[in-house]
């Protein structure tokens, strides 16, 4: 993918961001155990989430689209003839190691050369003293990974690392365990899942950072809407943001305050965003927000807000290299193990255009304004990485060469024709 940052003077007009990726996965899978299935409205389609449907259908999952949604038949899961290909998608490879723990039959889950490097240590030791048989390559490291579901027992479990796959996955199993299981968070992740089998009826509850859940509880359906992704969304905040004389309004985006860490950050560094108005659907926020071009200052970001804008660290990094003073992002040493290592992409990308920016062994120390310059870049086949380079690109002085565009598809196959609707030439 060739840009010219010359090609777009502004961004301006209205957007309505693709569907929310995690509460499309959610939807899927829990849809898929509730006794009287689920209709999703607005899912997102995308390579990520297209994973997840493949999976379960070939777990005997019958799942069609009619009108836009996405119906899923009530019916039980059964053992698939073949390996569950999660492709590059960190939460189908998790969330379903947590649901077929639960499934007395044996599934096999392997996906691409990226997820295949991601470590799943961390969900097998939670499922395996829960009674599930699971097993994974390199001393239960990574894909390919066995389960065999057995009898579950519910267990007291703290969570050292802040991450909603880990957290969902044991919630999954702990459905179909024999007592309490109780989760203790020390850090809060995104919690999609909590809010979602609370609206189903399941006995859930949250207080505080901790999670009891009740087993064998009735799960019902019915029918539910996605709100638009905040992540992708932020491709276009941070455009707005750093273009002058561009104004646009996102509309009908998910606003879960566990997810609008950017929202606050941005803020603190001296954003114009405004919140239009916020409602509930389906126990989760969602609003419009209005955002202008404004000059920023550089902060410091770390502890707690970090799992709250885990994915729109690499868009932070490109506003910092804009913005006035030092920005130091500390504590987001999860980003080396997405989908490539993100800490080391994310330097090695903005470097090559020229910012100034330190690698730090869990983040960045970035100095600002710099002036940007195109040249030849590489998304390492994350999308989020692409995404971030393409909106780089739009301030940088030149023609940038972003290598491995297409991987835009895992989350946001309209990114580009988004853009062309909000880019004024
Ligand atoms: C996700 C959780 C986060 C996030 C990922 C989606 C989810 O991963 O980075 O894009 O849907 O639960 P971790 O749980 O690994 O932090």
């Amino acid at each position: 993918m060739r840009i010219s940052g010359s090609e777009c003077r502004k961004l301006v007009g209205r957007l309505n961001p693709p569907p929310d990726k995690s509460i499309t996965h959610r939807a899927l899978i829990v849809g898929s155990i509730s006794e009287d299935g689920m209709r999703i409205k607005n899912p997102l389609l995308a390579k990520d989430t297209f994973s997840t449907i493949d999976c379960l259908k070939k777990l005997g999952k019958d799942i069609k689209m009619e009108e836009g949604k996405i119906i899923i038949e009530p019916g039980n899961l059964r053992e698939s003839e073949d390996i569950l290909y999660c492709g590059n998608s960190g939460t189908t490879a998790r969330l379903l190691a947590g649901l077929l723990s639960g499934h007395n039959f044996l599934s096999i889950l392997n996906g691409d050369n990226s997820l295949k490097n991601r470590p799943m240590g961390r969900i097998v030791e939670p499922l395996r003293k829960m009674g599930a048989i699971i097993y994974a390559r390199n001393k239960d490291s990574f894909l390919p990974m066995m389960v065999k579901g057995g009898n579950l027992r519910g267990i007291y479990y703290e969570l050292s690392i802040p991450s909603a796959q880990v957290k969902s996955a044991i919630i999954l199993s702990s459905l179909f365990a024999d007592g309490e299981t109780v989760i203790k968070e020390r850090v809060k992740s995104r919690d999609h899942l909590e809010r979602m089998l609370k609206w189903m009826g399941v006995n859930l509850e949250v207080e505080d950072q901790t999670i009891r859940i009740k087993g064998n509880s009735k799960i019902s359906g019915g029918e539910m809407s996605v709100p638009g992704d905040i992540s992708s969304a932020s491709f276009f905040i941070c455009g707005a943001i750093l273009i002058k004389g561009s104004q646009i309004i996102i509309e009908n985006v998910g606003l879960n305050p566990a997810r609008t860490g950017i929202l606050n950050v941005l803020k603190k560094m001296g954003a114009r965003i405004e919140i239009l108005d916020i409602s509930e659907q389906f126990n989760e926020e969602t609003g419009d927000l209005k955002i202008k071009y404004s000059p920023l200052k550089g902060i410091k970001i770390e502890g707690d807000e970090i799992p709250f804008m885990i994915d729109e660290i690499p868009i932070i990094s490109l506003i910092a290299t804009q913005a006035e003073g030092i920005t130091k992002i500390k504590g987001a040493e999860e980003l080396r193990f997405k989908e490539t290592d993100r800490i080391k992409a994310i330097s090695y990308n903005l470097r090559e255009m020229g910012a100034k920016i330190e690698e730090i062994k869990d983040g960045f120390v970035i100095e600002g304004p710099t002036p940007l310059k195109g040249g030849k870049v590489k998304s390492f086949g994350d999308h989020r990485i692409a995404m971030t380079l393409f909106i780089a690109s739009l301030i940088a002085k030149g023609e940038t060469y972003i290598e491995g565009f297409d991987c835009v598809d895992i989350s946001y196959p309209n990114f580009l024709k988004d853009f062309f609707s909000l880019c004024v030439y």
